[in-house]
């Protein structure tokens, strides 16, 4: 048997080829990082689930539940798409003393991992962007807030930054402990003034605040689809309830057209000339449709994992009746609505006209002119057009459509069916 010692070589060499590789596999996986299980250096992320591209927190299975308690608290998620009104119930839910609220924490996810593309629809864009913002998502309603700074620009030193988005509207970060520049009798912080006055955002601080207070909101305009937070709905660490803001989708091109002026460029064109530039860019509509269509769907189709957890909002509605549907929204949520709620309805909704372009995204308006305001500013032909390529999802959310520009104009015709859409409970 001249070649068995061949055969003997060539079957030590592969095994070590082997050996090395599977040396090489486990290594280089991201380690353990939390040598000292606590808050600061260990997040909920564990595991198997942990889906974000930024390596360095994975781990930490043995301590998933550090200062949560999941009986306890509330993980309220606003489930909504820009110009839909989430501004105004994610104030709502900030007004409140017991919750702890952050608006859009998923724009830095997304100025991150996507930087060129503020609506891709590429798949592999959106699934990597999807796992990224369900591992954030899990870590802020824990207030792992350092979870946050790998996504911020310039990277925070120190755990301060002064470059969170939008933390002028979030009332605890704008307030003592976490920002001593305002008493604590200034109940309402100008969105402005905190950003003037407040020195860098201290996240260590920022988390304290956040584990201080009774429940977490968030509000989210960068996840298309409800059945896209399946995994966090189901995880037992939460207590997730979703409330998902919709809005007649005339109603956000309107809204869209005015606030996003170089984007919807064309659709300015469109409203001033009477003609469809034939480069318009199309999906600025059809994503908004077609997400609602699926997201609505999922919802009221009453799916076993939602139960108990979503809730669907008309904006139109909130506006009409806006303190009756925020009583309605906290009895979904089983919390006690809280006095500085009402104040901040009553000061916000009943407007005047002289506040109302004070900010792009303020929320201080005069709500109910406001929700149907779209039908004296676009064109027949858009509301048309809108009409056909949303028709469906219209319809189950019950707006209905007009025939023609008399009808659109009439504003004592409300487009606004009444339709109940009870939570799922
Ligand atoms: C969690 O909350 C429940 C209900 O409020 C309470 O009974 C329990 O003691 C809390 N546990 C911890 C660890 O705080
Ligand atoms: C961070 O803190 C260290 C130690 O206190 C200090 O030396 C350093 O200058 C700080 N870095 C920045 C960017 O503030
Ligand atoms: C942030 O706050 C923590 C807790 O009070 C404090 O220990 C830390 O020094 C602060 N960081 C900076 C950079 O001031
Ligand atoms: C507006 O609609 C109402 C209700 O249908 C109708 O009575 C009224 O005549 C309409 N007004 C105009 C100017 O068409």
């Amino acid at each position: 048997m001249q070649c068995s010692w061949k055969a003997v070589i060539l079957l030590a060499l592969a095994s070590i080829a082997i050996q090395y590789t599977a040396i090489r596999t486990l290594t280089s996986k991201p380690f353990q990082l939390c040598p000292v299980p606590s808050p600061q250096n260990c997040g909920l992320l564990g595991g198997p689930e942990t889906e974000s591209p930024i390596e360095g927190r994975a781990g930490c299975d043995d301590y998933p539940y550090f200062s949560f308690n999941a009986s306890r608290k509330t993980h309220i998620m606003v489930l909504a798409t820009t110009r839909s009104g989430s501004s105004f119930v994610g104030q709502l839910l900030n007004q409140h003393a017991d919750i702890f609220y952050l608006f859009e924490p998923l724009y830095h996810v997304q100025t991150t991992l996507i930087p060129r593309l503020s609506h891709s629809r590429n798949a592999a864009d959106r699934r990597v962007m999807l796992g990224a913002s369900r591992d954030l998502l899990r870590s802020l309603y824990g207030c792992d807030l350092y979870f946050l700074e790998s996504y911020i620009k310039p990277a925070p030193a120190n755990h301060t930054t002064d470059k969170l988005f939008r933390r002028g509207a979030s009332r605890a970060l704008c307030s003592l402990p976490v920002c001593d520049a305002f008493g604590p009798t200034d109940a309402n912080v100008e969105e402005g003034d905190c950003v003037k006055k407040c020195a860098s955002l201290n996240m260590t601080l920022a988390a304290d605040a956040c584990r201080e207070k009774r429940h977490v909101a968030i509000k989210v305009v960068r996840v298309p689809e409800i059945g896209d937070l399946r995994a966090l709905v189901e995880d037992p660490r939460l207590n997730i309830k979703v409330i998902q803001l919709v809005r007649d989708p005339r109603g956000i091109l309107s809204s869209r057209i005015e606030t996003f002026r170089d984007t919807y460029r064309l659709w300015r064109i469109w409203r001033a000339t009477g003609r469809r530039p034939y480069n318009l860019d199309l999906s600025q509509l059809t994503v908004v449709c077609e997400d609602f269509l699926g997201s609505v769907s999922t919802g009221l189709s009453h799916p076993h994992w939602l139960k108990g957890k979503y809730m669907l909002v008309r904006y139109e509605d909130l506006s009409r009746n806006p303190l009756l549907k925020t009583m309605e929204i906290y009895d979904f949520l089983g919390l006690p609505m809280d006095k500085s709620v009402e104040e901040w309805i009553q000061t916000n909704t009943r407007g005047s006209t002289e506040l109302s372009a004070k900010h792009k995204y303020g929320t201080v308006r005069d709500s109910a002119a406001n929700a149907e305001s779209w039908r004296l500013k676009l064109s027949y032909d858009m509301v048309e057009y809108t009409q056909a390529t949303c028709h469906k999802v219209l319809h189950q959310l019950g707006y209905k459509a007009v025939k023609s520009a008399d009808e659109l104009k009439n504003m004592s015709l409300s487009l606004v069916q009444d339709k109940t859409f009870v939570p799922f409970s």
